[in-house]
């Protein structure tokens, strides 16, 4: 069974490429059969951080079906156990994606003989990111400690709560009308309560509600804090996680602090990831505890194994424990 891991960030810059580069190859080096995917449609650059040339078939290809499969698009990387397939990079623009090449998309990632699929997901929240995102429960989220990228990591996690609430029920339901109403009603400035419209929906259709809260709940984002750079960067992931629980009922798992580091721009320079290049750098270090603990949670998701065979019983790391082993 394929793992899919999509990687998003509410705002492009962050660092999102860099993490889903060299988590894919870290993920390959402990032995799972990885293949990256650049969903960054509109954007492609994911070839360019592994050193691969812009002339190979991508999911462009699969969108404007000159291919029918994705088997065409895979290519090697270099790195053992790591296929990659490119973005849309000979079919400059953004496409237009129907639902059904949308669900062919995710029938073929089902499809891929694989452990690990990772998508590198485009910034932003169009219904194509956030229907990606939402394809599992425990997707990755790219932030830096910046107020505005917090912030903008807040936004998309709303944006992705309401899509995963409206998705839970039929097209046309009277809960489906109920949530447009209440979206396209909520004005500016006051905003509107996710929490307070989850619990009109139960008071109105018990049945239905329930089922879509107790989804709700299995939703659990995993977040990378990226370019840290001071343990002051504790209060800004305090913040968002207050922020996503209070606003929106959402828990959420820190598991990554990876610092700043100008070695990362010069790995792009050079076209060598610095996984690969430099595997004692202390991003790629705590990358690879973050790639850790996502290996541990997709166990624990899968209930495949208990923690104790797999890592011990010290994954419930407080926010705190895993910034002061970060700086
Ligand atoms: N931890 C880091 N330290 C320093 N620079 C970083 C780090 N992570 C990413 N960068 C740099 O920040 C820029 C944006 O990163 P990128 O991965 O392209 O972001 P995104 O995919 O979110 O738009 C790139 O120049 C990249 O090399
Ligand atoms: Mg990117």
């Amino acid at each position: 069974m394929v793992n899919i891991l999509p990687i998003a960030s509410g705002k492009g810059g962050v660092g999102k490429s860099a993490i889903a580069v060299n988590l894919a190859i870290l993920l390959a080096q402990k032995g799972k059969k990885v293949v990256l995917m650049d969903f960054d449609l509109g954007g492609a650059n994911l070839h360019t951080l592994l050193g691969l040339k812009n002339n190979h078939t991508g999911l462009g290809n699969f969108i404007y079906k000159q291919e029918t499969s994705f088997a065409p698009l895979l290519q090697e990387t270099g790195v053992p156990n790591l296929q990659f397939i490119a973005g849309d990079c000979l079919f400059p623009g953004t496409p237009n994606m129907s639902f059904f090449i949308k669900r062919k998309m995710v029938k073929e990632i089902e499809a891929l003989d694989a452990d690990y699929a990772i998508l590198d997901l485009g910034g932003g929240t169009t219904y194509n990111t956030l229907d990606f995102y939402l394809l599992t429960y425990n997707s990755i989220l790219v932030t830096s400690p910046e107020l505005t990228s917090i912030l903008n990591a807040y936004s998309f996690l709303k944006s992705a709560a309401y899509r995963f609430l409206i998705r839970q029920f039929k097209a046309k339901s009277p809960e489906r009308s109920m949530i447009d109403n209440y979206i396209n009603n909520s004005t500016a400035g006051a905003e509107s309560s996710f929490v307070a419209l989850v619990d009109e929906i139960c008071r109105q259709y018990p049945s239905s509600g329930e089922k879509a809260r107790q989804e709700l709940q299995k939703y659990r984002p995993q977040v990378i804090l990226n370019m840290g750079k001071s343990t002051q960067d504790l209060e800004m992931a305090r913040r968002l996680r207050s922020l996503v629980w209070n606003k929106l009922n959402i828990a959420m798992d820190f598991v990554g602090f990876t610092p700043k580091d100008n070695a990362i721009e010069m790995a792009v320079a050079t076209r060598r990831p610095i996984a690969v290049s430099n595997p004692q750098n202390p991003f790629v270090v705590h990358l690879n505890s973050a790639a850790d603990r996502i290996l541990l949670h997709t166990y624990q998701f899968n209930e495949k194994l208990e923690d104790s065979e797999f890592f011990g019983n010290n994954e419930n790391q407080d926010i705190e424990e895993l910034l002061r082993n970060s700086f």
